[in-house]
């Protein structure tokens, strides 16, 4: 069997990234994608159960699906990724015309699946994690576009109490080196100049000798590969090495996501983070020294099992002496079967959402003060996409991970370009092109 699929995808860029995988699958079997979900055959949900609301997005989906079922029986309804991991059995009591439930690690089934549904009329559940699929000999069908994902490592073996990850994702596999750079240089063949690499722990990686450094500096060796970012590291692993690495490859982007998760020792511990307030705050130094221009951002979550007013303003004092120039902010959400799921003293919702507010606002400040320290330098931009406030201007990151927004002059969309920053509307940095470094295009 054949036909149109369509997916849509929940959660983070590692979700994105198996996206394109599947699509890649998908393709290579005989089917074709499609962007209309009515004209599909095939409905794929990818799904993301980092927190409750997170859940409850895609199970309303699933509610807003059935219709299309009792319309046409013959579509079939697929749920992929951690959701379909945590939930299995659950789901289909709960939505039970879902046909397929695949967890992460058995995508390579799919194709073969979809055929055995149209036959069978059983549902169909895998959810085994694999201590070794890391989909290396696959290769995901990008959209176009400038960045590339692409996955390094899978699962996560840090167990941070709160997560629920490790059990979706399960252990930490990575690819060979060899593979990541192969991947890097056919994605510079097919016009992409950012790659983005993507792990749970993405400094983590280690395959036979090869650590995360050695990686990075792999690829940026490949030809044609202006830009390096990644995400999301854990502080633990951030080493020596990896800062000399990204201080010496010019194409490697001075920007790094350090996240935080909370400021008290004591919250800390219970969230089995293995770093201090103290140790945390060494490293940023250590990371600034090395990186003068660093962005970092960070995540935080407030509300955890038993932190206390004290514990909590020790996030907003850890918020005020970094400066992060952004976060990701989240109410404490519990995941069952977490081990803090079962830690005592959880903190009512709407305290939790006081303090939510309260990490917003001073983030704000921060945020603003660090885009005002920005007024007046000129940054070396890519020409990312069009301004979503007017078609009339251009927005693209700075090398730090900022986003501006300016006229567009004569730039095209993958353009490297000089920016001279004016100020900020909001959050967003406004300013004008000074000069154009790259045009690829001129080339082309
Ligand atoms: N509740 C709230 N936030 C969470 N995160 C992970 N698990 C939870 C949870 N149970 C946040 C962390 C992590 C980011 C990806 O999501 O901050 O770094
Ligand atoms: Fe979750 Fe912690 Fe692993 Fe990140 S490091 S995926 S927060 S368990």
């Amino acid at each position: 069997m054949a036909g149109q699929y369509y997916i849509e995808t929940y959660g983070c860029q590692m979700n994105l990234a198996d996206s394109q995988l599947v699509a890649g699958l998908l393709n290579d079997s005989g089917f074709a994608r499609t962007d209309d979900m009515a004209a599909a055959q095939i409905i794929l949900l990818n799904t993301c159960a980092i927190r409750e609301k997170a859940e409850e997005t895609v199970l309303n989906r699933l509610d807003a699906l059935a219709h299309l079922k009792r319309k046409d029986p013959s579509v079939l309804i697929g749920v992929l990724g951690c959701m379909a991991q945590n939930l299995a059995d659950s789901l289909l009591e709960s939505h039970p015309f879902v046909d397929i439930i695949l967890g992460p690690d058995s995508y390579r089934r799919l194709p073969q699946m979809l055929a055995q549904r149209t036959q069978e009329m059983d549902h169909i559940v895998d959810t085994r994690l694999s201590r070794h699929e890391v989909y290396e000999d696959l290769f995901p069908a990008r959209e176009t576009g400038l960045n590339a994902w692409i996955s390094i490592m899978r699962g996560c073996d840090k167990f941070c109490t709160f997560c629920v990850v490790p059990y979706t994702r399960g252990r930490e596999r990575s690819r060979s080196l060899e593979s990541v750079v192969a991947e890097a240089a056919q994605a510079v063949a097919d016009g992409f100049v950012e790659m983005t690499l993507l792990g749970q722990n993405v400094n983590s990686y280690h395959h036979e000798g090869s650590r995360f450094p050695q990686l990075l500096e792999a690829v940026a060796g490949v030809d044609g590969v202006r830009r390096i970012r990644f995400t999301s590291p854990h502080p633990s692993d951030v080493d020596a090495d990896m800062l000399r690495v990204m201080a010496a490859q010019e194409n490697i982007c001075s920007s790094v996501h350090l996240p935080l998760q909370a400021g008290a020792d004591r919250t800390l511990r219970r969230m089995q983070r293995t770093y201090t307030r103290a140790e945390y705050l060494k490293l940023v130094d250590r990371i600034r020294a090395a990186l003068p221009d660093v962005g970092l951002t960070t995540d935080i979550i407030v509300g955890f099992p038993g932190e206390t007013e004290a514990d909590f303003e020790e996030t907003l004092e850890v918020m005020e002496q970094v400066r992060f120039d952004s976060a990701f902010m989240f109410k404490y959400s519990l995941r069952p079967g977490t081990k803090a799921a079962n830690y005592s003293s959880h903190v009512d919702e709407q305290e939790k959402q006081r303090r939510l507010e309260a990490v917003i606002a001073m983030q704000k400040e921060s945020t603003l003060m660090r885009n005002r320290a920005l007024t007046g330098q000129v940054a070396e931009v890519l020409v990312e996409r069009e301004s979503k406030k007017s078609p009339l201007q251009w927005a693209g990151r700075t090398d730090s991970n900022k986003l501006v927004v300016f006229d567009r002059e004569d730039a095209l969309l993958g353009d490297f370009v000089q920016v001279k920053i004016d100020g900020s509307h909001g959050v967003t940095l406004q300013g004008h092109i000074v000069n154009t470094v790259e045009s690829y295009h001129a080339v082309a």
